[in-house]
């Protein structure tokens, strides 16, 4: 097999954000673009030569070619095999169960998660390491770097072969195995989850909406929840992966998935609501009539998780982002198990969970995860929900109710200045940690400051320090506000604003989460002197 060698010379800005290297699709399809960051990869984590790779994306458009060049430069550099899903399809946690399955060296996933694609959309490529988790920071470094210094890259002048078929070919010396992206995973969901339970729930006419967004989860979820577990015909809706998501942006939030939440209110609706993102890590669930906050799903989780079988009895511990509420430490404490404060990302988590610390782990951010793969897990916490219902009996609404009458309700929310100037939301953030030490004492919005800081988290594991992660605003009686810029955005600068109230146990917990946030709001807009620095009055996005 002939390989080429094509000269080239770095490019600006392929640095790997909060989740691998986001751009519009457009860059993606710059020439060299993909080329270059592919052998940097390569490059940057020693090479490619005799390595096995578990390579597959979201779906979404330019994931087919970009597969096939991936395929044509592992070759070239010397890979020995590649496990790739059909038609170069797989969701991220999918991806992550085959790169531990097969022990293989790591994985190359195609996706910009929840940001709309197509043409004019975004794209995302990131490495996910030998554990199946994101590549920790000092491997994205070392991928950096050698997009700041590349000088060629390798590429087969073979054709990448056929991956719309399942079975193995060869690329030159490498073997290329096309495999049934939606088989291994099924097989772990049934190891880990009481499906008996949850099928004759089902087929005591228990009724399930679970929306893919037009993305990735839907043969996953046809399969299982249909397929396997009995949910009536048409449970999952929007269920054929497309190249532009059907022109939505398939976040499964409120906002985004609007369908569900308009069904999930209607006269006729289910028992219980879920939504998934592009590839397959994110979820949202849902009550009639009620949205579950991730924050709060992610306690409810850890506090019933003993209903599932790979759960009973084995919460090591459990894990969360800084800015997701903590209404988890709750349940921790009551449990008597550790809880984890990592940064945002799900790279922290991995640590954790390799050692043993963590069981559970989630994120405001619709991520909730858990030990048995390196990744978050949209459809895992849909499942786990479910077996949970299943053998609890009580529906998601009264089940929340009562958790809050015991441990309290964290009211929470999160404002989004979307692409606001990258300078403005730079100086607001100097502002901020400009006044760390002047700002506690004070009182704003009839809320006075008790502490504030720049959260920074050394890793228990490692002892690695990642600094600059957000700033914390304290309040007395209980209150947070959490501010930071996105890593994922592919445009400007996004403003995240995370507020938090606690209600004790007895207290209201049946009022309006905005309602029930106004003055931590207010406190938010005017320490951060928000309007000044960015000109908005209010946010653009409100989850
Ligand atoms: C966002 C979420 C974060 C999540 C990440 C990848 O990152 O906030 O929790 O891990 O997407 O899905 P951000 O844009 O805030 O950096
Ligand atoms: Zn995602």
């Amino acid at each position: 097999m002939a390989n080429q060698i094509v000269p080239t010379s770095p490019i600006e800005g392929q640095k790997p954000g909060t989740s691998g290297l986001r751009k519009k699709t457009a860059v993606f399809q710059e020439p060299g673009y993909l080329e270059n960051f592919v052998q940097s990869l390569f490059d940057g984590t020693g090479g490619a030569a005799g390595k096995t790779y578990v390579v597959g994306g979201d779906g979404r458009f330019f994931n087919d070619d970009a597969t096939r060049t991936i395929i044509r430069m592992a070759a070239a550099n010397g890979a020995a095999r590649l496990i790739i899903g059909q038609n170069g399809l797989l969701s991220t946690p999918a991806a992550s169960n085959l790169i531990r399955k097969n022990q293989t060296d790591g994985g190359i996933i195609l996706s910009a998660s929840h940001n709309p694609g197509g043409q004019n959309g975004d794209f995302g490529i990131k490495f996910n390491a030998a554990n199946g988790g994101p590549a920790p920071e000092k491997i994205t470094e070392a991928i950096y770097a050698r997009t700041q210094d590349i000088t060629q890259y390798r590429i087969a002048e073979a054709d990448a072969g056929d991956i719309s078929t399942l079975g193995s070919y060869k690329v030159g010396d490498m073997q290329v195995d096309v495999i049934d992206p939606v088989a291994d995973y099924e097989d772990l969901m049934r190891e880990l989850f009481d499906f008996d339970a949850i099928a004759k729930m089902f087929a005591g006419g228990f009724r399930v909406c679970f929306d893919a967004m037009h993305a990735v989860t839907g043969p996953y979820a046809k399969r299982i929840l249909e397929g396997v577990l009995g949910a009536a015909h048409g449970s999952v809706i929007n269920a054929v992966p497309s190249l532009d998501f059907g022109g939505g942006h398939p976040d499964p939030n409120p906002v985004w998935a609007s369908e569900l939440v308009a069904l999930m209110s209607g006269t006729d609706a289910p028992d219980f609501g879920a939504a998934s993102d592009g590839d397959g890590d994110r979820n949202m669930v849902m009550g009639r009539d009620a949205f579950v906050s991730p924050s709060d799903s992610l306690a409810l989780l850890t506090a019933y998780a003993h209903l599932a079988p790979a759960y009973a009895g084995r919460l090591s511990g459990v894990a969360r982002s800084m800015p997701t509420s903590q209404a988890v430490d709750i349940v921790a404490e009551r449990l008597g198990i550790p809880c984890f404060e990592t940064p945002t990302g799900w790279k922290f988590f991995g640590n954790l969970l390799d050692a043993g610390k963590a069981t559970l782990c989630g994120e405001e951010s619709a991520g909730t995860g858990s030990n048995h793969i390196r990744e978050k897990d949209g459809l895992w916490a849909v499942l786990l929900w479910l077996n949970i219902l299943a053998r609890d009996g009580r529906d998601i609404v009264q089940l929340r109710r009562d958790h809050w009458r015991s441990f309290g309700r964290n009211y929470y929310s999160r404002h989004d200045y979307e692409e606001i100037p990258t300078e403005a939301a730079g100086a607001l953030m100097s502002a901020l940690r400009a006044n760390l030490t002047t700002l506690p004492g004070s009182t704003v919005a009839g809320l006075t400051i008790s502490e504030v800081d720049n959260f920074a988290y050394t890793d228990p594991v490692d002892g690695s320090l990642t600094e600059n992660q957000g700033v914390r605003i304290r309040f007395e009686g209980g209150s947070r506000v959490v501010l930071r810029l996105s890593g994922t955005g592919t445009q400007g600068a996004t403003l995240r604003v995370y507020l938090e109230r606690f209600e004790a146990p007895g207290g209201d917990h049946g009022q309006d989460v905005q309602a029930a946030l106004a003055p931590v709001i207010e406190a938010a807009e005017t320490i951060a002197d928000i309007k000044t620095h960015t000109g908005r009055d209010k946010a653009d996005i409100i989850t």
